[in-house]
């Protein structure tokens, strides 16, 4: 439970709010590369509240300028890339990515007025089939070298899904390893699959959160009997991102929450193996997104729900796709879900984690000091703790340090 105070300061991201100001100290993931290719149309988007148009210009680079022109409000994003930069088609105005007016067609011969133009823009950069933005001030940071960004195509497919309420109710849902005991389960096929990768039978794991540098380790324990324990750990990174389920396989998946406005987000997710992807696992992927990143089963159709399926195959009724379970669990709890109403009991203790470590940043940030996992120094530029691990174990090995110098090296 939170108190009011407290659920507004988590869960508000536009200009100006205290935790919009911590979004905006990161590189935050604001497309996929393949949405913006080259020749492509521009393509309008809000980000933490912000209505923006990004473009790529004929030489391929990106620029993220203000939606609205600086001269009187036209759409950019209907705009013409030519000479440099996004053209308005209401009277002609050219900019460049860096918001700079090259050109005002219509202003006398021997105008300046054009040098006095200051369009919003942001930084941006690509990496592994995304497009990061800093809309913050200052000196941007480096751009994390994450090994799921750095590593081949090969080894990684990407996608986003849009989601109907407020961002910190899916990134809570990446924290809270208790669900996984109900929510997505299978009865046929896959059962015994399930049981293996996912809860070992034992629906009342014990669950540790820890609070590491780049944010949380969260630890669900389930015990195996008859001496064994089944440990998962997930890692939880600022801003907003967080590890997900492995299925016992060299890699992980990547969930990152990006706020559209307080009610809407985008969750990109990435599936990361540190070697070639098997084509099963891209299919996988597919089900369910349309080709405007939307899901096919919705709030709107009531995730096609079917009452047979829930008595033979899974246990929520709604598919085998875990992204269509977590999104009816967190549109759900309404648009920005009220927290002051919550009963929270032990198995919540991963998310009382998460909102202890965000209103400790987002408070540190209003008294001037820097964001956790704010990177700027080269060398530390390594992240070798940021994991997804599933292993089964002794219950007299130590959990919290089972997987330390354990991590296979990405293969080509
Ligand atoms: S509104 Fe864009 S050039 Fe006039
Ligand atoms: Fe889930």
């Amino acid at each position: 439970m939170l108190t009011a105070e407290e659920n507004i300061l988590l869960t508000q991201t536009g200009p100006g709010t205290p935790a919009g100001d911590l979004m905006r100290r990161y590189w935050q993931p604001v497309a996929l590369s393949r949405e913006i290719p080259l020749g492509g149309a521009p393509i309008p988007l809000r980000i933490l509240s912000e209505d923006l148009v990004l473009f790529r210009d004929e030489r391929g680079q990106l620029g993220m300028l203000g939606l609205h022109c600086s001269h009187r409000g036209a759409d950019l994003s209907y705009g013409r890339v030519e000479d440099g930069g996004l053209r308005c088609i209401y009277h002609g105005w050219l900019y460049d990515p860096a918001g700079r007016c090259l050109e005002q067609p219509g202003e006398p011969t021997g105008s300046t007025f054009h040098e006095r133009i200051r369009h919003t823009a942001y930084l941006c950069q690509e990496q592994g089939g995304f497009v990061f933005a800093y809309m913050g001030p200052g000196e941007p940071p480096l751009l994390p070298a994450y090994e799921w960004l750095l590593a081949p195509d090969t080894h990684r497919a990407s996608d986003k899904v849009f989601q109907d309420c407020n961002y910190l109710q899916d990134t809570e849902g990446n924290v809270d390893p208790q669900h996984l005991s109900f929510l997505h389960r299978f009865f046929k096929p896959g059962e015994a699959e399930f049981r293996q990768f996912y809860h070992q039978g034992d629906a009342s794991p014990t669950i540790d959160p820890i609070e590491t540098d780049f944010g949380l380790h969260v630890y669900a324990i389930r015990k195996v009997e008859p001496d064994q324990n089944f440990v998962k750990v997930r890692s939880f990174v600022f801003p907003q991102w967080t590890t997900v389920a492995s299925r016992g396989e060299d890699g992980y998946g990547v969930n990152w929450q990006v706020p559209i406005d307080d009610e809407h987000h985008w969750s990109y997710s990435v599936t990361f193996r540190r070697h070639p992807l098997d084509p099963a696992v891209l299919a996988e992927n597919d089900t369910d997104l349309l080709p405007d990143f939307h899901l096919a089963r919705n709030r709107a159709n009531r995730y096609l729900q079917n009452r047979e399926e829930m008595t033979t195959k899974t246990f929520a009724g709604m598919g085998r796709n875990f992204i269509v379970h977590d999104t009816f669990a967190t549109e759900g709890q309404g648009t920005i879900h009220d927290r002051t109403k919550e009963q929270n009991g032990y198995t919540d203790r991963g998310i009382i984690a998460l909102r202890a470590r965000m209103l400790t940043a987002i408070r540190d940030v209003q008294a001037g000091r820097e964001a956790p996992h704010v990177v700027r120094d080269p060398a530390l530029n390594i992240f070798p703790d940021i994991l997804a691990r599933d292993d089964l174990m002794p219950q007299s090995v130590a959990w919290r340090d089972h997987w330390k110098g354990a991590r296979q090296p990405v293969t080509v």
